[in-house]
């Protein structure tokens, strides 16, 4: 198979991090016998640099025209002074927006080598393994009117959503539900909300087409405390744009650094960008001690999702996991009795599990 990705690593450790993952994606079209392009864009303080602005014309055009997107992360106190319309944060909600990526995928697995490093006990972390899908081009944070008024003492948000939005997301959430343990909860806080009142009625429609999949309703406060009390009992969580956002910070804890967690936006044709959660990490860049987990995640996220590639998603998987089981951990890791390493020798253990498969 052949792809034309579009790499985007912007600033700080994202250019670290998406090195580590080319070299992964290498192995893997070696070992399967893929050909993948890389064609390499700027965005965020990088763009900024070269172009004057954090979203050039031909990062969009390349984006358009690509298989898939990588990104590595933006930003950084070097573009502190710049003007907020120029910001490089400017650059990802730009693309994002621009591409009508609507839905957002953050797994959060708990790593079995890794439950020393979550501040949970062992026995609430169990074996969880959520897939959060949130909402990510509406609601609150998109919604008109968005102002001050009288003189600045009053103030509107919007939270406004059309029937297609919510339907999209939620088909997305049972769709995932189903390629998974086939249990869905839906998060809203609709004994207040108009807004989650439609959003329940419609997961309720839906739920009709999916009868295999086992539905739940929680109130998002609720779901904010089972999520650190009972992680073991989500399979997939479907939700709007702030709860979403707010759930899958706190489910990072699940996981013990930053650094472990990928994610996919997603539209319906299967155009994706895939990205590690964290940021740009402006105090260690530069030192070749970022953790490359979260970003190679996202890279296998993106066999699965845009190419299909399934069984060479997991291949990756695995390679992290047995990295793991190994003993090997970056220094945002802690691992009992393993061997800290930097960003490149954890990358090179990883590609030696997924060669060591045959
Ligand atoms: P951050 O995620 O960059 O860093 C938070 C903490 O986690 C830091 O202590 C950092 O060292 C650590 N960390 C992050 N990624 C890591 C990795 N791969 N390995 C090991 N440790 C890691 O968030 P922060 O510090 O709030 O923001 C820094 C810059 O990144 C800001 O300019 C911010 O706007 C930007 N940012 C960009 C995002 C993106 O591009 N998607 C997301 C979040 C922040
Ligand atoms: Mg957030």
């Amino acid at each position: 198979m052949k792809k034309e990705i579009i790499v985007l690593p912007g600033d700080g450790v994202g250019r670290e991090v998406m090195e580590a993952a080319k070299t992964v994606l290498r192995a893997i079209a070696d070992e399967y016998d893929h050909q993948f392009v890389f064609h390499e864009h700027e965005i965020g303080g990088a763009a900024i640099d070269q172009y004057g602005v954090p979203l050039p014309e031909e990062t969009i055009d390349a984006c358009m025209h690509g298989d898939a997107i990588l990104l590595g992360a933006v930003g950084g106190p070097k573009w502190d002074h710049v003007a907020p319309d120029i910001r490089p944060e400017k650059g990802l909600l730009g693309i994002r927006k621009q591409l009508g990526l609507y839905a957002n995928l953050r797994p959060v697995k708990g790593f079995k080598a890794l439950l020393q490093a979550s501040p949970l006990k062992e026995e609430i972390l169990g074996e969880s393994d959520i897939l959060i899908v949130r909402e990510l081009t509406g609601g609150l944070y998109f919604g008109r009117p968005s102002e001050r008024r009288d003189s600045g003492n009053t103030v509107v948000d919007t939270l406004s959503y059309t029937r297609e939005e919510m339907e999209r997301i939620i088909e997305t959430g049972f769709e995932s539900a189903m390629k998974r343990r086939k249990k869905l909860t839906s998060v809203d806080k609709a004994n207040v909300l108009e807004s989650s009142r439609m959003w329940r009625e419609i997961v309720e429609e839906k739920a009709a087409q999916y009868p295999e999949v086992e539905v739940e309703h929680l109130l998002v406060d609720a779901a904010a405390m089972k999520l650190i009390t009972e992680p073991s009992r989500f399979d997939v969580i479907v939700t709007e744009n702030l709860f979403g956002d707010i759930l899958s910070d706190e489910a990072s804890v699940l996981t013990g650094s930053l650094g472990m967690l990928p994610s996919a936006s997603l539209r319906r044709d299967g155009v994706g960008m895939y990205e590690p959660v964290h940021g740009s990490a402006p105090d260690i860049a530069g030192k070749g001690v970022a953790n490359p987990i979260g970003m190679i995640l996202s890279a296998a996220m993106m066999l699965r999702y845009s190419f299909g590639l399934e069984e060479e998603a997991r291949e990756i998987e695995r390679a992290v996991d047995e990295c793991l089981e190994q003993g090997y951990f970056t220094p945002d890791l802690f691992i009992p009795g393993g061997t800290p390493v930097g960003t490149a020798e954890m990358t090179a253990r990883i590609i030696e599990n997924v060669t060591a498969k045959s």
